[in-house]
């Protein structure tokens, strides 16, 4: 079956291995099947709802292209382009805002997690950040939306939307509920210094995630200084369940070698940290160096990541324009 895919990431700096193993390796194979349109979006918008310093921003934008693109994502058969460009999204938002509703948005617990103990400080943008996500993939009648697991109440957010919209204004099936795609085997990357905490880009200590740019040493040292436990890697399946640390690690060896726990599990049975971090090691420099070079490289050619964007921009529009005027005869502007 055909899909239309939609997915984004936000331009926050320091992407990390939790994004390439939990969305973006995702969207390069979906990318190299010529049965999908895919759509890859860089969610400028929802990056301001936290202050941002304009001129990183700006810089983080090209960082953010630049990393789809060394990853493997094709610009001549995926539609690459920045949300804040493509003003149907904005619009869309603002829509679909007075469809959703606040009960459903209270119960968001990424908005709990980020807004911490202060909420009364926290922008009404970073409240309403699902309710633009749904907007994003709603505008292109996207059937699937690969992302991390910790997106998956987002996804189920844009469905009642989508449900709701429909359900008000007796229009069957014009919004398309989108089905989530996340990784089966091991979907939530954790912090190299904490297995109970996600990796993130906002975590202050470098130590804790591999960046997509990092190099060789870099990555390296990160393994080798990553928290473990004092006991040999486990032989099953329910104790390593019981072991946060040994499962992330486990996790990240077997996402990158396309294997399954149980049988790094097996690979691995009993043998010290030590040794497995070696493995884990090379496995990781062969797959996030030459991704951190051609980042590099790719952003010494901004002229080029700017007609990627400007093409991406207008191929956007023009599938969005479209929906949004229809948007407007059905809530009756
Ligand atoms: P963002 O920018 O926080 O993250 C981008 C993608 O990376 C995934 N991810 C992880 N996966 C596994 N382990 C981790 N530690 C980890 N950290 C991040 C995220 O799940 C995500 O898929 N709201 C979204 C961006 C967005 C979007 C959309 C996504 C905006 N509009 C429409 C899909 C469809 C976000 O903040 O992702």
């Amino acid at each position: 079956m055909k899909k239309k895919i939609f997915s984004g990431v936000q331009p926050t700096g320091n992407l990390h291995l939790g994004n390439y193993l939990g969305a973006i390796k995702n969207f390069v194979e979906l990318n190299n099947d010529s049965e999908n349109e895919c759509v890859f979006c860089v969610v400028d918008l929802h990056a301001i709802t936290v202050a941002q310093d304009p001129k990183q921003l700006k810089n983080n934008i090209y960082e953010t292209v630049a990393t789809f693109i060394a990853s493997g994502i094709d610009p001549q058969k995926s539609i690459i382009f920045n949300q804040s460009k493509v003003s149907a999204h904005s619009e869309a938002a603002w829509i679909l805002s007075c469809v959703a509703r606040m009960g459903w948005l209270n119960r968001m617990t990424q908005f709990k997690e980020k807004a911490g103990k202060d909420k009364e400080k926290a922008s009404i943008g970073l409240y309403s950040y699902p309710v633009l996500m749904a907007a994003d993939i709603l505008l292109y009648d996207a059937t699937h939306v690969p992302v991390g697991d910790d997106q998956k109440q987002h996804l189920e957010l844009c469905r009642d939307i989508a449900q709701k919209f429909n359900n008000d204004f007796k229009v069957d099936n014009f919004f398309i509920s989108p089905e989530p795609l996340i990784q089966k085997e091991f979907s939530r990357i954790m912090s190299l210094k904490d297995g109970t905490k996600k990796m993130s880009k906002s975590e202050l200590s470098d130590l804790s995630r591999i960046n997509l740019t990092d190099e060789k040493d870099q990555i390296i040292n990160k393994i080798k200084k990553a928290k473990t436990d004092p006991l040999p890697l486990p032989s099953n399946i329910d104790e390593l369940n019981k072991r946060p640390e040994a499962k992330n690690l486990i996790g990240i060896y077997s996402s990158l070698t396309e294997s399954t726990l149980e049988k790094t599990v097996e690979k691995f049975s009993e043998k010290n940290f030590s040794d497995f971090k070696e493995n884990l090691s090379q496995v990781l420099v062969e797959k996030i160096v030459p991704i951190s070079s051609e980042i590099k490289k790719l952003l010494g050619e901004k002229k080029y990541l700017d007609e990627v964007l400007a093409d991406g921009c207008k191929k956007a529009e023009t599938f969005s324009s479209k929906k949004i005027k229809k948007i407007h005869e059905i809530v009756g502007f």
